[in-house]
């Protein structure tokens, strides 16, 4: 069995063979997506560039010929699932094994670039192993696989990935939906002490405006409504505008809403050092950039965020919430939040609960701390007991539902916009979301795409009902 690195001339090759031979869909492909929505961006981009050699999207493995795990590496958990998927599908591939239709096995996303060769060895059954860095090559190194025996490719390839893989085609993009996702920059310089993504991402890349205006309007021209900018560190974007003059997120947000069609502008994950005054403005002055604002903060106490080497003080934090808000007055603010950082003390933790009460998120997310092989903060003194970080995330969580229906039940009686995304459960039944990013249902006429509006009539603690007015 041969693992090899392929390098840059085979993938120029295969890109030409590509080109020259493009076949019907007659394979099928299963893409299974963990993680955060760059996973899920990243899984349409693979679906995009296997479909000129043959593969359709399929919703099960059974059936599939090539099958995907675009894996997670945030949090232990979410990393060992992986493991636990490969061996299920070991079954179906040694089922298939004698058939005229083998299924090969693919291991894509941050799992995929931490580990590397190590999942080869501890799963045989699978055939690839691709970093997200390279995949522009899938249909390369999945024929290669399939001829010559497993395949890991995990470099960072020196070639821009977004320049090699094609813009989805019309009818794909359609299949999806009137949302979607678009990378605009990606990987991370900011080393947090916590966190995997500096070393499964690699270092801050922002994708130029060109690129991204040309992939806004291909999704528009197929009926995309709204569109959600991706990045692990969003908010450090930076390009040059047409003439030549340095720009940053604001101004890619005002060239975007300038795009014909284009009804509904979002952006996350956001750092809060890098909150510039043009991006404020952005919330005041664009009608189309909705007014919610994913701004992650992990702990209230000033000594665990400097521990976390995230670089501001709690106070820093509740002043850019402070600009945004006199800004757009409306805006719904979330977070992520992390208890139970090595060393963090009940005192500390207290602080984080003061700062969720100063803020009042209308959503957010809390995990307990998992020690990420590699990271400074897993050698850390002071690794704090499972039973502590349980009671914490329960107390966390408590004040963050608090908030949540709060959000909610505050929203009822007003009177705004909803972009229908799909069907409910029941007939006449309508699902999507309102300006704040909260789900909303309503019955009546309508159909997928419209923006209704709508008044809001009642609040659960996940979602509100309304009626079209
Ligand atoms: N910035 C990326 C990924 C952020 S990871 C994005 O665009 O979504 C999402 C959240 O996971 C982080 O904000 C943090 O709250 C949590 N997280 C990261 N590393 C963690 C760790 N080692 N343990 C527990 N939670 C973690
Ligand atoms: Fe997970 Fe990688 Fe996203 S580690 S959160 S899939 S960037």
């Amino acid at each position: 069995m041969s693992q090899q690195t392929l390098s840059e001339r085979e993938t120029k090759d295969a890109q030409n063979a590509v080109k020259s031979d493009t076949k019907p869909n007659t394979k099928k492909l299963f893409i299974k997506t963990y993680g955060c929505q760059m996973n899920v961006y990243d899984s349409e981009r693979m679906a995009d560039v296997l479909a000129p050699v043959g593969y359709a999207p399929t919703d099960t493995p059974d059936g599939a010929d090539l099958v995907v795990l675009n894996t997670c590496h945030i949090r232990e958990k979410a990393a060992e699932k992986v493991y636990s998927n490969l061996g299920r599908l070991r079954k179906i591939k040694n089922a298939r094994a004698e058939t005229d239709r083998p299924m090969t096995i693919g291991v894509t996303g941050c799992v995929a670039q931490a580990e590397g060769r190590e999942i080869l060895r501890r799963e045989k059954s699978v055939d690839l192993v691709v970093g997200p860095q390279t995949y522009h090559r899938l249909p390369e190194v999945v024929a290669k696989a399939m001829a010559e025996g497993p395949q890991v490719v995990t470099d960072y390839s020196v070639e821009d990935k977004f320049e090699h893989m094609p813009l989805a085609r019309k009818k794909q993009v359609q299949a999806r939906g009137v949302t979607a996702f678009l990378t605009v920059q990606e990987g991370c310089d900011k080393f947090r002490t916590f966190c995997v993504v500096p070393y499964t991402r690699g270092a801050e890349v922002s994708r130029p405006l060109m690129q991204i205006m040309t992939e806004a309007r291909s999704l528009v021209d197929a009926g995309v409504r709204e569109i959600t900018l991706l990045g692990q560190n969003v908010n450090a974007w930076h390009g040059e505008s047409a003439s030549g003059i340095p720009i940053g997120l604001g101004e890619l947000l005002h060239e975007l809403a300038a795009v014909d069609g284009i009804q509904r502008l979002r952006y996350v994950t956001s750092h809060p050092n890098d909150m510039d005054d043009g991006l404020i403005a952005a919330h005041r002055d664009l009608p189309v950039l909705m007014p919610y604002l994913h701004l992650p903060v992990q702990a209230g106490s000033d000594r665990i965020l400097k521990a976390m080497n995230r670089k501001h003080t709690a106070e820093k934090y509740l002043d850019v919430i402070r600009r945004v808000r006199e800004a757009r007055p409306d805006i719904a603010i979330s977070g992520d939040f992390i208890v139970g950082f090595p060393g963090e003390t009940d005192a500390e933790f207290e602080e984080t609960l003061a700062l969720v009460d100063a803020v009042r998120y209308s959503q957010a997310f809390s995990f307990k701390y998992s020690p990420r092989p590699g990271t400074p903060a897993a050698g850390m003194d002071g690794q704090i007991a499972r039973e502590v970080m349980d009671e914490r995330l329960q107390r966390l969580q408590s004040l963050l539902n608090r908030d949540q229906l709060a959000f909610n039940q505050a929203s009822v009686g007003k009177t705004c916009e909803v972009l229908v995304e799909r069907k409910g459960k029941l007939p006449g039944q309508w699902l999507g979301k309102t300006p704040w990013l909260t789900s909303a249902w309503f019955e009546g006429d309508a159909s997928i795409g419209d923006m209704v509006t709508v008044e809001l009539v009642e609040a659960g603690p996940n979602s509100l009902r309304a009626h079209l007015s």
